[in-house]
């Protein structure tokens, strides 16, 4: 068995009077699409702030590659090679798009504080290669016009586009996605979903989704875990999930689009 990207084990996550999330343990393989699915309040966003270092579980273990990152910082979690966007929206709106993308490379540069201060040439090399990256992703994603414009100025499905964008930048190898496709139209889902399944197979990147879409859910992930009350209540294939009465009971409801059972290997 090969090491799984990332591990959650006996995740604990209290607040005051709140248990948001409750023992939960699921792996994910590498270079997979894994989706954690889940009413609003079941702890999906707190899971990927555990994940990324945002919060501090009050008990549990995450490893990324088989390495404990628990409890690390955010700036050393996403050094590590995790990259994540945000439910909320979560762009510089006074800078232009190419900004917005350096900044996410700039985490990957290792010049220091002081080379950055001096503008070395090796700072002006990594600035060099962070714009042509970004010119690259950019054209990968089909929006190289958009370079010198404010992010406000796109369409919202574009400037979730811009946040995938930034995440690609850090050239992570697991990149976490709070609800990509929300608010975008049936169009912009299909661009967006067709986008992360290229991404997958040209860098090898493994992807953790949280999403309430469920056709596009069960299209596109190997795994669905389901969170409800901060409590796993299943895993598996989307074909395993969607017919487990629990998660019928707590999320899917019995009309949502049945999705058929894959043919034998
Ligand atoms: N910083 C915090 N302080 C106190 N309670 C919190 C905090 N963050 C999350 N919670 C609580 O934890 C629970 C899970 O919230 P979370 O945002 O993880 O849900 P979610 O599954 O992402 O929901 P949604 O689908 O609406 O985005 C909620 O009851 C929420 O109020
Ligand atoms: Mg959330």
């Amino acid at each position: 068995m090969t090491t799984p990207v990332l591990e959650v084990s006996s995740l604990l996550m209290r607040f005051q009077g709140i248990t948001a999330l409750d023992n939960v343990s699921f792996s994910m393989e590498s270079g997979s699409i894994t989706s954690l699915i889940g009413p609003n309040g079941a702890g999906k966003t707190t899971l990927f702030n555990c994940v990324t270092g945002m919060y501090t579980p009050t008990s549990g273990k995450v490893a990324f590659d088989g390495v404990d990152i628990t409890g690390e910082a955010a700036h050393l979690v996403s050094r590590h090679g995790i990259a994540r966007t945000f439910q909320n929206l979560a762009l510089f709106g006074g800078l232009t798009v190419m900004d917005n993308l350096l900044v996410g490379a700039y985490r990957q540069g290792s010049s220091g504080l002081l080379q950055g201060a001096l503008r070395t040439p090796k700072v002006r090399a990594e600035e060099r290669a962070a714009i042509a990256s970004a010119n690259e992703v950019l054209e990968f994603l089909g929006m190289p016009d958009t370079a010198n414009v404010l992010p406000g100025e796109l369409s919202y499905g574009r400037q979730k586009q811009v946040e995938f964008a930034r995440a690609l930048m850090q050239k992570a190898r697991l990149v976490l996605l709070d609800e990509p496709m929300a608010g975008m139209s049936a169009s912009e889902k299909s661009a967006m979903t067709e986008l992360i399944q290229r991404v997958r197979k040209q860098y090898a990147m493994s992807f953790l989704i949280v999403e309430h879409d469920i056709p596009v859910i069960m299209d596109i992930s190997d795994k669905i875990v389901v969170l409800d009350f901060g409590r796993k209540i299943a895993d598996g294939t989307a074909h395993r999930v969607q017919a487990d009465e629990a998660v019928i009971a707590a999320y899917l409801g019995t009309d949502h689009t049945a999705v058929a059972e894959p043919a034998p290997a």
